[in-house]
């Protein structure tokens, strides 16, 4: 049996959370049994569409869901063995039992940390790949925009696009963020709330956008749209700026007809659109960053009872790079 802390959601958010909308539980953790394994998460991501689950999916007084990497403590099922590294989506606890659904197993390069596997080489860089390449077309030497461009999909599309021999311009929220950026080689990075996005993007895209990879919506998406070149793109990966309002968009778009006239492709996406891909994507990042082609930052919080403060730091824009909890070593 193992003692574990875990987290629940308490109270639906009114937009931003706040730390008393979740609760801290004790509980034990029962032996496996047979067809079971128990788990030690070691690290557990805290991701942006977290939000919206807080409003509506996310079941009150449970804890809550969501990426983690964890090592195998006791295994009664053959797929597994003790001391394996496995990643599943029940994070927020610290131990926790499983018959196995949902749970894969992990074969890490002794090359690299482990955390690479929650974002570069996990979720976030896949879905950096796949859209930049496959649904939005990206040709080498083009003019690209991204949004978020500080964050963890964020940083590794900008870079991805930087190794296609594109111009990149960037946005995010700091003038720390703006500095980091510019050492990885955008060409133009702007902090969104030193100056309007709309008189910024302008500004810098003096040759006009080919593909916009879309983290953001609202403002982000309105200021884009006048500047598309001719059969631009515009993946959408996420609409960060509307989270902490379900249903609503930070911002109304009201440059949408630019779309008729440019041929302008618009197409929202998730990692499972590209399956084909993911071979050739291991095979790149982990080249990528191994070279040192690709760079990352984490920012990495201490302890379970923490994951909520991390949560909300990162709708706050507190990270740089990929937001990750450690739970133990
Ligand atoms: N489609 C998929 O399968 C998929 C998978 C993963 C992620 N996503 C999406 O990709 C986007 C980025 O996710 P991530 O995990 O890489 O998170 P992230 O960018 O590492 O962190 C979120 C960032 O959002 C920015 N932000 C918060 N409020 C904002 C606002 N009102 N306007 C502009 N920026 C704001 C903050 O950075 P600043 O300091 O720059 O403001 C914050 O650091 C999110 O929209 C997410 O939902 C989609």
């Amino acid at each position: 049996m193992a003692k574990s802390t875990e987290i629940h959601l308490v109270k639906r958010p009114d937009g931003m959370p706040r730390e008393t909308d979740f609760a801290v539980h004790e509980r034990t953790v029962p032996d496996a049994r047979d067809g079971e394994i128990q788990i030690q998460n070691l690290y557990m991501s805290v991701d942006p569409a977290m939000r919206p689950r807080l409003s509506k999916g996310q079941e009150l007084n449970e804890p809550i869901g969501g990426p983690a990497t964890g090592r195998v403590t006791q295994s009664k099922n053959p797929a597994f063995k003790e001391g394996d590294i496995v990643q599943h989506r029940l994070s927020f606890r610290q131990h926790l039992v499983s018959d196995g659904k949902g749970v894969t197993k992990l074969t890490p390069d002794p090359a690299l940390p482990l955390t690479v596997y929650m974002h570069v080489l996990g979720n976030g860089g896949f879905v950096a790949y796949g859209g930049l390449l496959d649904i939005g077309k990206l040709k080498d030497g083009e003019q690209v925009f991204v949004s978020t461009a500080a964050g963890s999909v964020g940083s590794i599309v900008a870079q991805i696009a930087k190794v296609k021999g594109c111009r990149v311009i960037g946005s995010t929220g700091s003038d720390d963020k703006v500095a980091w950026l510019t050492s990885l080689g955008l060409d133009v990075v702007i902090n969104y709330k030193k100056q309007p996005i709309r008189d910024a993007l302008k500004q810098a895209a003096t040759k006009g956008i080919d593909v916009y990879f879309d983290n953001v919506g609202g403002d982000h998406l309105n200021a884009a749209l006048p500047r598309m070149n001719l059969l631009g793109r515009i993946p959408v990966c996420g609409m960060v700026s509307a989270y902490n309002n379900p249903g609503a968009l930070s911002a109304p778009i009201n440059t949408l007809s630019n779309i008729i006239y440019g041929r302008v492709m618009i197409r929202g996406f998730t990692a499972d659109d590209f399956p084909h891909l993911r071979a050739k994507f291991t095979e790149d990042m982990t080249g990528w960053l191994k070279s040192g082609k690709i760079k990352y930052q984490e920012t990495i919080v201490d302890g379970i009872t923490n994951a909520p403060r991390a949560l909300i730091g990162l709708l706050n824009g507190e990270n740089t790079g990929k937001m990750l909890v450690k739970l133990a070593d």
